[in-house]
């Protein structure tokens, strides 16, 4: 019955209480945290891409469906934070929930979230620094900076094959160094960066919405054209499933509940207020950029640089500006992402299901160099050879799957310890967790098949992995521990 082992709460919070991590951030932070997150390359890159090929400007449609999947899950994420304010999230969630088998599949599937999801942002933060160099007369050579095997027209009209993306193999290892040497994200560093962010993306909003032509939004719902998926009410399904990617984040957020000054009352308010702010600007920018450009233009590494060349010289002052906003605000991102990744394989390290050498910690810089220097290598060779639309897809489909499990996760807690205290309560319990399924459900059904079946690949893999090594790992850890005291409310769990 291992397969279905719980951690207790009692488990939960002797380890909440045994960190040595300062608890110094307050729901402004949080929520600037949440937003650090999460604007990056959804919003910057995949908007345009998507648009091009999948809805036209209904994009705007796609976001607000992306957006209410978020809301549910994001209500989800604010009672398991509160309750459990434990870094690890989901992946702790489920282990207090749902049991091992599936902690497992969720810590493995985060891998797609975080380490993939690092990868994306590091292709599209290539993308506009090739693109920002070009404009200072610097040309990058495409075949150093593009996926292996990418088609790319030079200036006298000869293609060429992308070997690699140098640039995106670079900006991973930089960070990775960073994040050994102990450099962490102050507070402080990362709202100067949120602002610089927002204040990009308000200016793109302000100045871009002079130049809107109606026409550009005629028809808004492009009819479908061949296979399901490609424009029409399928497309904006698909779209949703794929700008999808623009949200992830604000469940970062609960990561850092072992630094919260007040978890139970300031995890809500991080998570659901950045996932709020985040989703109109966001819907405002799709409005905008579908406007001034045709959608069928979007389809390039640097879309909103493209909507503001599309308003001609009067706006020209404002490119810069979006490229260097864009190039600092993805940096965060993947700084954020390499930062979780490694405190996910840490947990399930120390619970036995990776081997010990993924919790070692640096004896000096007291960070786990050893997973963040693996998770830097692989990261960067996946961010040097795929391109940014497979990558994105299967970082959306796998983080789809992670919060369709958080929100089931809900229901089960609420059934099976329904006397356990909970600081913020879901509202409109059992509706919203099963929309917040349903919703994520419905999302990854949109998604092409060839990313479907990656997923279905990945988590065979995992399974493997689980089977052959996690299962019994975590079994011997288990023999050798004392029993802990049930904390109150949770005596029914089984350990
Ligand atoms: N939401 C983050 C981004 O769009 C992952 O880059």
């Amino acid at each position: 019955m291992n397969l279905f082992a719980r951690k207790s709460m009692a488990q939960l919070h002797a380890e909440a209480d045994s960190g040595t991590l300062r608890r110094a951030l307050g729901p402004l932070n949080l929520t600037t945290l949440g937003i650090g997150a999460i604007i990056g390359a959804g919003i910057f890159v995949l908007t345009g891409q998507a648009a091009a090929q999948y809805a036209g400007p209904a994009i705007v449609i796609s976001f607000v469906l992306a957006g209410t999947a978020c809301l549910f899950a994001g209500l989800c994420y604010a009672e398991f934070a509160s309750m459990i304010p434990v870094a690890g999230s989901a992946y702790t969630y489920a282990y207090a929930t749902l049991g091992e088998l599936l902690a497992w599949i969720i810590g493995w599937d985060l891998i797609l979230e975080y380490a993939l999801g690092a990868a994306t942002v590091a292709v599209g933060w290539s993308g506009y620094v090739v693109s920002f160099l070009k404009d200072v007369g610097v040309v990058l050579p495409p075949q150093w900076a593009t996926a292996f095997g990418t088609s790319s027209q030079l200036a006298d009209g000869t293609i060429v094959h992308g070997i690699v993306n140098v640039p995106a193999i670079l900006i991973v290892l930089a960070v990775s160094a960073l994040l050994v040497i102990g450099i962490k994200e102050s507070a402080g560093a990362n709202a100067g960066i949120v602002i610089v962010k927002v204040a990009v993306v308000l200016l793109f909003i302000a100045f871009g919405a002079h130049f809107v032509r109606t026409q550009n939004w005629h028809p808004f719902v492009p009819p479908q054209q061949g296979d399901y998926g490609h424009y029409g009410w399928g497309g904006i399904v698909r779209g949703a499933g794929v700008i999808f990617f623009a949200y992830i984040g604000f469940d970062a957020v609960s990561t850092a509940a072992q630094e919260a000054k007040n978890p139970q009352r300031d995890m809500p308010i991080g998570i659901l207020v950045s996932l709020a702010i985040c989703t109109v600007l966001y819907i405002a920018v799709s409005l905008v950029l579908t406007g001034v450009v045709h959608y069928s233009k979007l389809n390039v590494p640097d879309p909103m640089a493209v909507g503001i060349d599309a308003a001609g010289p009067g706006l020209a002052w404002l490119r810069p500006f979006i490229k260097l906003g864009a190039i600092a605000g993805l940096s965060s991102v993947i700084l954020v992402m390499l930062l979780g990744q490694p405190r996910v394989f840490y947990s399930m390290s120390r619970d036995g299901l990776l081997p010990k050498v993924f919790s070692k910690i640096h004896p000096k810089f007291r960070t786990p160099y050893i997973t963040t220097i693996m998770t830097g290598i692989v990261v960067a060779i996946a961010a040097g050879l795929l391109p940014i639309n497979i990558l994105g897809e299967l970082v959306s489909i796998g983080t789809l799957l992670a919060f369709a499990l958080v929100s089931a996760g809900v229901l089960v807690m609420r059934y099976s310890m329904p006397d356990l205290e909970r600081p913020f309560r879901t509202p409109w319990v059992p509706v919203v967790p099963v929309l917040g399924v349903l919703a994520c459900g419905y999302l990854m059904w949109g998604l092409p098949n060839e990313t479907k079946l990656r997923l279905v690949v990945w988590l065979v893999i995992g399974l493997l992995v689980y089977f052959f090594y996690g299962r019994a790992s975590a079994e011997r850890l288990r023999a050798t521990r004392e029993p802990l005291t049930p904390y109150p409310g949770s005596e029914r769990s089984p350990r």
